[in-house]
């Protein structure tokens, strides 16, 4: 695992063209105008200042072919994004709801629904590279008998499909949020993201060797504790973590 603590305006240019095989980013949630936000807790809202062009046209460029890039964010930053992210190159393909155990947004409890979740969209630049296979979730084996509809006098035919265990995987994940994470997970960025989520999508869309880039990461979130080699996360995949200094 590499980190450059650098803006990401003048970093991403610097990386070789055709170079990763996944992109995952969390970039700041377009709420610039949130009531009540501490200043600390600013730039991981607050994407006035990016030039969405130049960085969406870069991690175009660094991307190899058929490859994917997943961005967390919620309904409000894709339509704001969406646009952006389509004229760069990128080809829209699906989007992933995480569910998280935890309510958030307490500050508005009185004016709209408390938040539960949050919205990972899937993009590609080519045709989507998956990995239907460690992209399983857990599930033991069973054998079920389908009938086929079809009957010749009277006796009913039937097939049968084994599992040999694993779930392929939906696009409804659920993953603890901050609120339910352990005292020395917890790190003081505000949108710390559970390390079981970012691995399964890291194996969904990628294979063993691969090389990942994390662009607008935050001193401070998941310092120290960033998927890698040696928590078994996924640790056969390189990454590239670029972040801001602030
Ligand atoms: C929503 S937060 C993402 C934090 C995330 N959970 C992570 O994986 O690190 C967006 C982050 O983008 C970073 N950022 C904003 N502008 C940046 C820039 N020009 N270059 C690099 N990082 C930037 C901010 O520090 C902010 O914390």
């Amino acid at each position: 695992m590499s980190l450059m603590n650098r803006d990401a305006h003048g970093a991403l240019p610097e990386l070789p063209t055709e170079s990763f095989d996944l992109v995952l980013t969390d970039p700041p949630y377009l709420f610039g105008n949130a009531p009540r936000v501490r200043k600390e807790h600013m730039p991981a809202l607050d994407g006035s200042r990016i030039r969405w062009p130049l960085v969406f046209g870069e991690l175009y460029r660094i991307l190899k072919d058929d490859r994917a890039m997943l961005l967390f964010g919620h309904a409000s930053t894709f339509m704001r994004l969406g646009p952006e992210i389509s004229a760069a190159g990128f080809r829209y393909c699906t989007d992933i709801v995480w569910v998280k155990p935890g309510p958030v947004n307490f500050l508005q409890c009185r004016q709209k629904p408390l938040s539960r979740h949050e919205l990972i969209s899937v993009w590609s630049k080519g045709r989507l590279r998956y990995n239907p296979d460690e992209a399983k979730g857990p599930g033991g084996p069973y054998r079920k008998r389908i009938p086929t509809g079809c009957s010749f006098y009277d006796v009913e035919r039937r097939s049968s499909a084994e599992c040999l265990g694993g779930r392929y995987m939906t696009d409804v994940l659920f993953a603890p949020n901050k609120c339910h994470f352990r005292k020395g997970e917890r790190t003081p960025h505000p949108t710390q993201k559970p390390l079981e989520l970012v691995g399964r999508l890291v194996r969904a869309f990628s294979y063993p060797g691969d090389l990942c880039a994390r662009p607008l990461r935050r001193l401070g979130d998941n310092d120290g504790r960033l998927p890698g080699a040696g928590e078994g996360v996924h640790g056969d995949r390189g990454q590239q973590g670029i972040r801001s200094n602030d």
